[in-house]
């Protein structure tokens, strides 16, 4: 009745931004991502307590975060024949939520892992992926390790919208992605939100969804040649059409500030005297740079020279996997 995940969070190359469903979380296109390791969250659930309760990073979590997890548990419990009772979840993760990139990807990921095990379920990865959906869409690809493909399915029920792995982490062991966090800010306008104001506002979202689901096989091509720049290339391609999109959105949404727009100048200089760096970005300011591990260093310091506050480095990580010590 009690278990526990690790899982990692992961940076997407061909961004998810809106969705077709919003209580299913279905999203309109496809997306592609890679899992970034060292960083990890972990979650521990236990089944058969006297009440629900969810402790996120050492807080009582509330309001919308404590119903999606306590909705996802909803979701187990229905998969199950026996009566599972209330759950406790604790879960805490290794890397500060001030470092712009969502921990809530791991969080949910790790969270249906752990609690498809304390249910007494079998392993699957599909069924996690589904589950972790209901939490995050995001989270869907954090199921397992590499570099992983959320299809956006077709059915209204969302059983055929999940992530699967293309390709894992040892595919790619010279590839780093490196954070450069610019800003500790919570951004103004949420991820959930942005994307439903680009969907029901912004004139260009039918191209967006068009250019991002082709934009899948093409990246997926790239990768399997571990073509740096083919990727590079197209991740920031894709990152500029994300951020358009939101632009023309009504309120238009800008989450770039001038520091990252001064970090892309540096960059595209850095490029021409043949350092191979490109970016992706989030909604929100802090650029995630790609490059191979020859050039981590230089990536590095180009990051800390345009401003960053901090700098993470990863590499390719793995499959969320179960533990054998809880968190409590
Ligand atoms: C820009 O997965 O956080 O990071 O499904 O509403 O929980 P919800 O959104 P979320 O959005 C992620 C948006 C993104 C792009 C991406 O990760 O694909």
């Amino acid at each position: 009745m009690k278990a526990t995940a690790l899982a990692h969070p992961n940076i997407a190359l061909v961004k998810y931004w809106g969705k077709r469903d919003d209580a299913l979380i279905l999203p309109h296109q496809s997306s592609l991502s890679l899992t970034l390791s060292p960083l990890s969250v972990t979650t521990t659930v236990e089944f058969g307590v006297p009440t629900d309760a969810v402790e996120i990073n050492g807080h009582t979590s509330k309001g919308s975060e404590r119903e999606r997890v306590l909705r996802l548990l909803e979701s187990v419990r229905a998969q199950t024949k026996d009566a599972l009772g209330p759950a406790k979840v604790v879960s805490r993760g290794d890397f500060p939520m001030a470092a712009g990139l969502a921990s809530s990807a791991a969080g949910f990921a790790a969270l249906a892992v752990a609690g498809r095990a304390a249910a007494g379920l079998p392993s699957d990865a599909r069924a996690a992926s589904i589950l972790a959906r209901l939490g995050s869409g995001s989270a869907c690809r954090s199921v397992e390790g590499g570099f992983c493909e959320w299809q956006r399915g077709e059915r209204p029920d969302g059983d055929d919208s999940f992530a699967v792995q293309r390709f894992d982490a040892a595919h790619w062991p010279d590839l780093r992605m490196v954070v450069a966090v610019l800003d500790r800010g919570e951004k103004d306008v949420k991820s959930r939100d942005g994307m439903k104001q680009t969907v029901e506002t912004s004139p260009y979202y039918p191209a967006w969804v068009r250019d991002a689901e082709e934009e899948v096989p093409r990246a997926r091509a790239h990768i399997a040649r571990r073509d740096l720049q083919a990727l590079g290339e197209l991740c920031e391609r894709n990152a500029w059409r994300m951020h358009s999109t939101s632009l023309a959105a009504d309120p238009p949404l800008c989450y770039l500030n001038a520091g990252t727009l001064g970090l892309i100048q540096h960059l595209r200089e850095h490029r021409k005297k043949g350092i191979p760096v490109w970016f992706t970005l989030d909604a929100g300011p802090n650029p995630v740079l790609l490059t191979d591990a020859a050039n981590e260093v230089a990536a590095e310091a180009l990051a800390r020279a345009c401003g960053a506050l901090d700098v993470i480095r990863c590499v390719p990580g793995g499959d969320a996997a179960l533990k054998q010590e809880h968190l409590f």
